[in-house]
C-alpha cells in the first residue's frame, strides 16, 4: 500500500508529554490538538488511556470536541488497557487504537519475561479484540530498532492477520543509523506475509539525533506514515521533530516526491503554543522553529543574501509561519486591529481571552514606542497559555539595591475571593518575592530552573521567565502517583512576561505553583 501521501501522526500529546517536565492539563491538550487540527496533521495520539483516569478523560475529551484528525489512543497488548483506549476514543469522528508489545529479546526476557510464542499469542488476540472494537488498528513492535529482522516479521504477519491497519516499526532506543533502518524497513516490506494490505510507519527516537534522518530513510524504503512531536519532544532526547520532516519533505520533493497535507504556515504557531504550554524553550538554533533558524549574522552571507535570497536561503520563513518582526501596533490601535493581527499570528482566542489581552496590550503599549509581533506573542502566552488560576497576582512591591535588603510585597487573590497580603526578604528581589509568595500559599517545592529571555532588543523589552519547579517525594502524600514515573515527584514548569522582570518572574511562579495545586486538588478529590 504504496502512495506518495506520507500520513503524520503526531504523538505531541502521548510521547511527547513524556518529556519529563512536560505534563499537560487537559484543556492545554484539546488547545494544542485544536492547532494540530489546524496544521493539518492527519492522526493525533492523544495519550495513553489505561495509565490513569485523567488521561483517558483528557483523549475522551479531545476524541469529542476536536474535527478533522483521527484521534488515537495507545494501549499496551493487555485486554483492559484495550478497552481504556476504546472508551476514550470511540466518540471521536475518526478512531484509532494503538497496540503495542515488546519484541527485541532483550526487552522480552528482561521486561516483560515473556517468550517469543508468548507475544506472538498475545499480539494475535489482543490486535484481534482491537479490531473487534475498532476499524482502525495500529501495531507496534516495541524496539523494533533492536529486535530479530527474522521474528519482527513473524510478529508482523500475525498483527496483520488479526486486523492491523498500520504496522509501525519504533527505534525506541535511538539506537539505529539511517542505512539500517532502510534495511529494517525494506526488509519487512520484502518478506512480512500480508504486507501489501498494511501501512508502514516509523517511530524514531534521538538519542543519537538521528530521528529525523531515521525516519526519512525509513520513508525512502517504503513508509508512509511518519510518528512526530512538535519542537521533537518526547521520552529521553525526543522523538522526530515534526517540523523537521515537514520541511525536509517539502523543501526536497524533487528528491522525496512526496508530499503532506500539512498546512506549513501554522508549524511555527505550533511550535510557539507547545513551547508555552510545557515550558520547555525552543533553542535557539533549532532547525525551523528556533530564534536563529532564519538569521544572518555573517557579512559574506548578508551580502549574498541582498543580492538574492537563494544564495543562502533555502527555506522561507513567513513560509512556516515565522512572523515578520515589524512594527505593528501602537497605543491609539483599536480592539478590531489587535484581534485581526493576532489571528494573522495564528491566535484563535475566546471572547474573554481577547478582552483580557487587549487591556494588557494598551498598557503595553503606553510603556513602550512600539509593539512588535514578538512582543503580542509575549503577551498571549502569558496572558492566555496559563493554567487554571488558583491563585491570582494581584500586586507586588520590591525594594532592593546594593546596599539594601532585598524584599518583597505580595498580594494575591485567594480562591475563596480574599486578598491576602505577606512580605519577605531575600537574597534578591526573585528570592524576596518567591519567599513572600511561599509564605502566602504554604506548598513545599524547590526552584530547579529559571531563565529569563528579552522578547526584542531595546531597554524597553518586554522580558519573558520560564522556570520550572519539583514538588512531591519525601513522603509528601498531597500529591497523586505520577502516572509516567510511578512516584509522587512533579516537575511543574511556568512561563510569565512582562517589561518589568520582577513581575515577570512573579507570574511565571505563580504559573507553575497553580499548576500544582490543580494536581494536588486530584489527589484530594480522590481521597474525598
Ligand atoms: O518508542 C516507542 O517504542 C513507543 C511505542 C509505544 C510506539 O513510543
Ligand atoms: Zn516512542
Amino acid at each position: 500500500m504504496e502512495t506518495d501521501r506520507i500520513i503524520i501522526f503526531d504523538t505531541t500529546l502521548r510521547d511527547g508529554e513524556q518529556s519529563p517536565g512536560a505534563t499537560l492539563n487537559t484543556s492545554e491538550k484539546i488547545e494544542i490538538a485544536r492547532q494540530l487540527a489546524r496544521l493539518g496533521v492527519d492522526v493525533i495520539e492523544a495519550g495513553f488511556p489505561a495509565s490513569s483516569p485523567g488521561d483517558l478523560d483528557a483523549v475522551r475529551r479531545v476524541a469529542r470536541s476536536v474535527q478533522g484528525p483521527v484521534i488515537c489512543g495507545l494501549a499496551r497488548c493487555v485486554r483492559s488497557d484495550i478497552d481504556a483506549a476504546w472508551e476514550a476514543v470511540q466518540d471521536a469522528e475518526r478512531k484509532r487504537i494503538h497496540v503495542f508489545i515488546a519484541t527485541s529479546d532483550i526487552h522480552m526476557q528482561h521486561k516483560l519475561r515473556m517468550s517469543r510464542e508468548q507475544v506472538l499469542n498475545a499480539t494475535r488476540t489482543m490486535v484481534a479484540h482491537a479490531r473487534s472494537l475498532c476499524e482502525d488498528v495500529e501495531f507496534s513492535p516495541e524496539d523494533g530498532g533492536r529486535s530479530d529482522p527474522e521474528f519482527l516479521y513473524q510478529v508482523l504477519g500475525e498483527a496483520i492477520a488479526a486486523g492491523a491497519t498500520t504496522l509501525n516499526i519504533p527505534d525506541t532506543v535511538g539506537y539505529v543509523t539511517p542505512d539500517e533502518f532502510y534495511e529494517l524497513i525494506k526488509g519487512i516490506k520484502e518478506h512480512t506475509p500480508g504486507i501489501e494490505k498494511a501501512i508502514i510507519s516509523v517511530h524514531c527516537h534521538n538519542d543519537l539525533g538521528m530521528a529525523v534522518a531515521n525516519s526519512l530513510a525509513g520513508v525512502r524504503a517504503g513508509a508512509r506514515q511518519v510518528e512526530c512531536t512538535i519542537n521533537g519532544l518526547g521520552e529521553r532526547a525526543g522523538n522526530a521533530a515534526l517540523e523537521e520532516l515537514a520541511m525536509a519533505l517539502h523543501t526536497r520533493q524533487s528528491y522525496y516526491g512526496l508530499t503532506t497535507g500539512l498546512a506549513l504556515q501554522e508549524l511555527y504557531p505550533s511550535s510557539r503554543m507547545v513551547s508555552n504550554f510545557t515550558g520547555l524553550t525552543v533553542q535557539a538554533n533549532k532547525a525551523i522553529v528556533g530564534a536563529n533558524a532564519f538569521a544572518h549574522e555573517a557579512g559574506i552571507h548578508q551580502d549574498g543574501i541582498l543580492k538574492n535570497r537563494l544564495t543562502y536561503e533555502i527555506m522561507d520563513a513567513q513560509m512556516v509561519g515565522v512572523p515578520e518582526s515589524r512594527l505593528v501596533l501602537g497605543k491609539h490601535s483599536g480592539r478590531h486591529a489587535f484581534a485581526d493581527r493576532l489571528l494573522e499570528l495564528g491566535y484563535h482566542l475566546e471572547h474573554d481571552q481577547l478582552d483580557r489581552t487587549f487591556t494588557r496590550f494598551k498598557d503595553l503599549a503606553d510603556k513602550k514606542k512600539v509593539v512588535t509581533d514578538r512582543d503580542l506573542e509575549a503577551l498571549v502566552s502569558d496572558e492566555v497559555f496559563q493554567p487554571v488560576e488558583v491563585y491570582r497576582l494581584e500586586q507586588i512591591q520590591v525594594s532592593c539595591g546594593d546596599h539594601a535588603i532585598a524584599t518583597a510585597t505580595v498580594r494575591l487573590r485567594a480562591p475563596d475571593g480574599s486578598l491576602i497580603t505577606d512580605a519577605a526578604h531575600g537574597t534578591g528581589p526573585v528570592d524576596a518575592v518567591y519567599k513572600a509568595i511561599n509564605r502566602l500559599i504554604g506548598v513545599p517545592n524547590e526552584l530547579t530552573e529559571f531563565s529569563i529571555n528579552a522578547v526584542t532588543e531595546g531597554i524597553d523589552a518586554v522580558g519573558e521567565v520560564t522556570i520550572r519547579i519539583e514538588a512531591g517525594g519525601n513522603g509528601d502524600e498531597t500529591l497523586p502517583l505520577n502516572p509516567q514515573t510511578g512516584k509522587r515527584t512533579y516537575v511543574f514548569s511556568g512561563h510569565g512576561a512582562s517589561t518589568d522582570i520582577i513581575v515577570a518572574s512573579a507570574r511565571a511562579y505563580m504559573s507553575a505553583l497553580n499548576k500544582l495545586l490543580a494536581t494536588r486538588s486530584t489527589t484530594a478529590q480522590a481521597q474525598a
